[in-house]
């Protein structure tokens, strides 16, 4: 064959470009992972190796020098990025978008690329989508070519999260920042760390050192545990930031407080400073109420959290305080529920917090008992919904699962994706419901490649069922679109369980 000269290829290969489009499949028949409220399919593609140059406003400089480099990485053509509002690749704000302030409208027609939105947050939440269209063509021979259309977006709930409980096993800075790269995609919105329980104390108090130099040292089984100093905080509040992911830290009280009993023995009505506990049960242990201590300890805390936590929430736990009198409970979450906003914070506590007077405004997190959330409604509380029958990440697949637990039952991949969170419980509706979270505790597991068998694929369902409307959200359609994602999570190196429920592609 004779050899043409490189150059005159590539002049061909433009041409071809230019004037004609393979056929491609539609917008609306991409794998789009959560799926778009609104997709009209255009009838033609885009070569994005045409695109250029991305314009977007000054003020959010970084967002697009953050987006030409991922942009390069994906598709190995540089971008410029300019200020001017006509670049090929157009990020702009607009008030006119239909939705809050995460909604987004992306258009891709034959030459250029158009979003919009009202804030920064819409127009990173846009790139998500278009990153993964990216991506997802680039799983297909006509990889250059992105499928012309318009998507309208808003996402149902404001919160779509996931907890990690770093407190049964320490979970390190680089492990959660993996986690973060890992949801953000999907378009999680807070993360949500439990930093404090029976096993393991993980976050550095200066004005009470003892707590992470005692009750940070050991986790589940005995191992060395393990904390993050506030500056280690603080990095992973900015790396997770950077993906508009807000962290809620949460601080496990009065009950699930172990770890701070044996650091300080005046934290307990003896006196006397317990040993530290690395097994797994629940419901044994408890601050001393009646101590005035108890609450300048618990102000201390919040205050130096606050701190370190520019999100709007501090999650002040209250779940299974099975030896704390319920009088004394109640005692306790009022007083708490004092300090928190003095520092500006929403307080978020699990469902049991409604016996308390519920301060407005303040989350009730409903994981167990429907009449709780119910009483937290009635009390003016919004609901974070994490039913564990459905929503518990922890919660063994099948019998075959090895981590994991099973006391709320299993929970299949279609089980985790075929409920609606307005559903659950008479007389909550949408209005009452702030989000939907995803807990992963982590008392049978204690590193990345364990944390991401039992969270993928199933969070990828949540965070749907926290994006998508149930109008939209169909399993068998759902399944397809997982076989693809599999594919993405592979690229990532992610060990998610490979239910035999979907045709893995
Ligand atoms: C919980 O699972 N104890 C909130």
């Amino acid at each position: 064959m004779m050899k043409l000269p490189k150059l005159f290829l590539f002049a061909v290969a433009l041409e071809l470009a230019s004037c004609q489009s393979p056929t491609i499949a539609p917008l609306a028949d991409h794998a789009l992972l959560p799926y778009p409220n609104t997709v009209r399919s255009g009838e033609s593609a885009l070569n994005i190796n045409t695109i250029q140059n991305l314009s977007i406003d000054a003020d959010f400089s970084d967002l697009g020098q953050q987006i030409a480099q991922e942009w390069e990485m994906h598709t190995t053509n540089a971008l410029e990025v300019t200020e001017a509002g006509n670049a090929q690749l157009r990020f702009s704000l607009d008030d006119q978008v239909d939705g809050s302030e995460e909604a987004y409208s992306l258009e891709i027609d034959k030459k250029k690329i158009v979003i919009k939105a009202k804030a920064e947050v819409g127009l990173f939440r846009a790139w998500q989508t278009l990153k993964q269209l990216i991506t997802l063509r680039q799983l297909t021979p006509e990889k250059d070519y992105l499928p012309t259309g318009v998507i309208q977006d808003n996402p149902v709930y404001a919160y779509r999260g996931t907890m990690l409980d770093v407190s049964r096993h320490f979970f390190s800075v680089d492990e959660v920042k993996r986690y973060i790269d890992l949801i953000a995609p999907y378009k999680i919105n807070y993360l949500h760390l439990h930093l404090s329980d029976d096993q393991g104390w993980r976050i550095e108090i200066k004005s009470w050192p003892e707590l992470t130099r005692v009750g940070g040292s050991t986790e589940v089984g005995g191992g060395e545990g393990g904390f993050y100093t506030q500056e280690q905080y603080k990095e992973l509040v900015d790396y997770a930031q950077k993906q508009f992911i807000t962290l809620v830290p949460e601080i496990d009280m009065p009950g699930h407080t172990n770890a701070a009993l044996a650091s300080y023995a005046e934290l307990n009505c003896n006196g006397k400073a317990t040993d530290l506990y690395t097994g797994t049960e629940v419901g044994f242990s408890t601050l001393c109420v009646e101590k005035e201590v108890t609450y300048q300890f618990v102000e201390d805390v919040i205050r130096e959290l606050s701190a370190m936590t520019p999100g709007p929430y501090i999650h002040i736990g209250g779940d299974e305080s099975h030896v704390t009198p319920k009088k004394d409970f109640i005692t306790f979450i009022n007083r708490v529920y004092d300090i928190v906003p003095k520092y500006n914070k929403i307080p978020i506590g699990w469902d049991e917090v409604q016996l308390a007077d519920m301060p407005q405004p303040s989350v009730a997190q409903y994981w167990a008992n429907a009449e709780n959330a119910l009483a937290a409604k009635q009390k003016g509380a919004k609901i974070l919904i994490s039913p564990a029958a459905y929503a518990y990440l922890d919660m063994k697949y099948d019998s075959l699962t090895v981590s994991g637990l099973k006391w709320a039952g299993y929970v299949p991949l279609e089980k985790g994706y075929s409920w609606n969170p307005d559903a659950l419980v008479d007389g909550i509706e949408n209005a009452d419901i702030l989000g939907v979270e995803a807990p992963l505790w982590s008392e049978t597991i204690s590193n990345s490649p364990e944390m991401e068998y039992l969270a993928f694929p199933r969070l990828l369902g949540y965070a749907e069922i926290g994006w998508t409307m149930p109008s939209i959200r169909q399993w068998e359609a759902y399944k397809k679109r997982l076989a693809v994602h599999g594919k993405l999570l592979d690229q990532k190196g992610v060990n998610y369980y490979k239910s035999p429920a979907i045709a893995w592609e």
